[in-house]
């Protein structure tokens, strides 16, 4: 059973909200444009209340959801190298991360980083409060000389807030793990990079996550499982409207799609509605018709080559230092250095 955590640990924890009160009025304004659009879209950043947290920490753990376990492997193996590569001539690091979720791979670099300083802070960023409380919780009962700054904030809110923890003389050491980045289009990509180097210094490093291109299989069989759980994640959005804003969505009368389009090079997923129906949404006053078969775009994954990570570098003022494989060259860990502006 999960133990409270002690007074000694809550006290090198700080947890900044920056969702503040306009979070559900964002989420209103969201679902009333993305429903009545066309074609109809809700954006994946809604998947992540407490029940989509936990039901995407689910979803890692399925054998056909290879992510997680390729890029645990890579920390698991070269976490030491990772960490020198990024700190750089014997520097202390600072640790900052983009996503942060339930932060189970990033003990690994905590580990490794507290090999070679004597303390650590750990500046995590998420949108879901409480993933982000419980894995920073997890984080400190592990770990005695680790303090943690966190920002409960979208990344566009926090990015400029990074700073603010950039200490003198350490280096920044920036996560963004997991895949996060496919979740971007190309331009939304090379934005978040690019506001994100606004703020670096140069020499700061960036680790990127990036799931690379492969067969189409392997990729519908890890966004489609035969559990249901992306399933239950992806129509966990449409339960979110009914519970946060007096919806009356039957998620029975939906389905999920995720499916690889090897031309684009992303996964796409939709919640494809089975029957011509209306949907009542009470909080905005919106009925909402759906055909038989008509389509919500709910998230685009988008998968890289080594060319497009390191053009994307380039083009954002970083350099492609160095990446790591797993060992079926399933993902790729990718070191990005801040170049002199
Ligand atoms: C969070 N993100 C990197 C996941 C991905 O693989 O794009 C979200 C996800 N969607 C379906 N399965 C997992």
């Amino acid at each position: 059973m999960r133990q409270p955590p002690s007074e000694e640990t809550t006290d090198r924890l700080r947890v900044r909200n920056l969702l503040g009160a306009q979070a559900g009025e964002s989420l209103a304004v969201d679902v009333r444009r993305g429903l009545t659009a066309e074609p109809k879209r809700l954006f994946p950043k809604y998947f992540y209340d407490a029940l989509g947290s936990q039901l995407f920490d689910a979803i890692c753990l399925l054998p056909e959801y290879y992510l997680t376990r390729a890029e645990n492997e890579i920390f698991a193996s070269h976490a030491r190298e990772i960490v020198e590569a990024a700190a750089a001539a014997g520097s202390k690091v600072t640790l900052f991360e983009l996503g942060s979720g339930s932060a189970t791979k990033t003990r690994l670099i905590v580990e490794a980083l507290l090999e070679r300083q004597s303390s650590l802070l750990y500046v995590p960023v998420d949108i879901s409060t409480e993933a982000l409380e419980q894995g920073s919780l997890a984080l400190l009962q592990s770990f005695l000389p680790l303090r943690v700054e966190a920002f409960a904030s979208d990344y566009n809110s926090a990015i400029p807030r990074l700073a603010e923890h950039f200490e003198e003389g350490s280096r920044a050491f920036v996560l963004f793990l997991g895949s996060n980045i496919g979740n971007f289009d190309p331009a939304g990509a090379r934005d978040l990079l690019l506001s994100l180097r606004r703020v670096l210094r140069a020499g700061d490093a960036l680790l990127v996550g990036a799931d690379l291109k492969k067969e189409p299989a392997a990729l519908d069989a890890a966004y489609d499982d035969p559990l249901g759980v992306t399933a239950a994640f992806n129509l966990n959005l449409l339960g979110r409207i009914n519970r946060e804003l007096g919806g009356d969505f039957d998620l029975r009368a939906f389905r999920h799609v995720g499916r690889y389009d090897e031309r684009e090079g992303r996964v796409e997923m939709y919640v494809e509605s089975r029957r011509a129906q209306t949907v009542r949404i009470a909080a905005l006053d919106l009925e909402v018709n759906f055909a038989e078969g008509e389509r919500v775009h709910t998230e685009y994954s988008h998968k890289y080559d080594l060319e497009e990570l390191s053009g994307l570098a380039a083009r954002t003022g970083f350099r492609l230092a160095r990446t790591w494989f797993d060992e079926g060259r399933r993902f790729s860990s990718n070191l990005l250095v801040a170049e002199d502006k």
